[in-house]
């Protein structure tokens, strides 16, 4: 079946509508476009859970501080198509800013507490803008399943809070973080990254798996844990570290260490010239 491209809200119900009459799944991927191989690891796996994958394509405005890239955020459907096509999707689903907010929106979606905490409190509005869209990609789509990369693993609880709170109608997958081979997390965002910038991202997962090594010896406060992802991340003279967060998997609570969590998520961001990287690992407590 050839991909279709849907740009109407109507249009993409209309479609959906008997696909659910039928009983058949459907599975919803929201992104906001120029696809790589991490967007295509969710589309993958919808593929193999659903009757119909339905992929958004939208760069959210309501998500995006004043400033921050939105205007100049990598764009381009044609090769998105290209990619969807070869990964079996059904439906792209690419709404323009009018059609998904004819007037400014009034009414927003706000998980508290996780949403200001972390990546929050370094983009203030930022949850509140992911989490209104999606659910508003929910409230359209009508999925079964929706299917969130762990490389924003915050943005993940965020929608899984959300969902469980609101009593949302659908599972929520995750999905493990693609990676190039030499460890850097693959993002919309790499394109921005000079080559000798390029050269430095590494240092991210480096960082992360030295700190996994300290956690597997034994390490469990969260302030030893910091100080070993920043001293991997001091070597490299082009990174500058917005945000090392350590926090219990399952909540992002602050830890604990006289009583630490099953398991750990260790949450980067970090500025390699003027490209803003996020990585994350999770890390079981031995
Ligand atoms: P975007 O950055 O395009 O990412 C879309 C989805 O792909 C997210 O769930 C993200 O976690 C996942 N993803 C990105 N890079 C990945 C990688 N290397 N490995 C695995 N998954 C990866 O995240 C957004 O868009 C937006 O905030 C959105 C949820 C669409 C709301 O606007």
């Amino acid at each position: 079946m050839p991909l279709e491209t849907v740009t109407k809200i109507a249009e993409l119900r209309e479609r959906l509508r008997p696909v659910r009459q039928a009983g058949q799944s459907i599975g919803l991927v929201p992104t906001m476009g120029y696809l790589h191989r991490g967007h295509a690891a969710l589309v993958d796996r919808a593929r193999a859970e659903n009757d119909v994958v339905v992929v958004s394509v939208f760069v959210n405005p309501l998500q995006f501080g004043p400033k921050e890239d939105f205007a100049s955020y990598p764009r381009d459907l044609d090769a998105d198509r290209k990619l969807l096509a070869e990964h079996g999707a059904d439906i792209v689903f690419a709404p323009s800013v009018e059609e998904m907010y004819p007037r400014p929106i009034t009414t927003h979606i706000e998980v508290e507490e996780l949403s200001v905490r972390l990546e929050g409190e370094r983009r203030p509005g930022h949850f509140r803008g992911v989490a209104t869209v999606v659910g508003k990609l929910f409230n359209i789509a009508l999925p079964d399943r929706a299917y969130f990369g762990e490389k924003d693993y915050q943005q993940l609880q965020v929608i899984r809070r959300m969902v469980a709170d609101l009593s949302f109608p659908l599972e929520i997958v995750g999905v493990p973080t693609v990676r190039d081979v030499d460890g850097v997390a693959l993002s919309s965002r790499n394109v921005y990254l000079s080559p000798v910038e390029r050269a430095a991202a590494p240092v991210l997962s480096r960082s992360l798996a030295a700190a996994a090594d300290a956690i597997g010896g034994g390490t469990v406060d969260p302030q030893d844990i910091e100080a070993v992802v920043r001293g991997v991340l001091a070597d490299e003279p082009l990174a500058a570290p917005d945000l090392v967060a350590v926090a219990a998997a399952d909540t992002l609570e602050p830890i604990d260490p006289k009583a630490p969590p099953p398991s750990i998520a260790l949450m980067l961001a970090v500025r390699i010239g003027r490209t803003r990287l996020l990585d994350q690992r999770v890390v079981a407590v031995p």
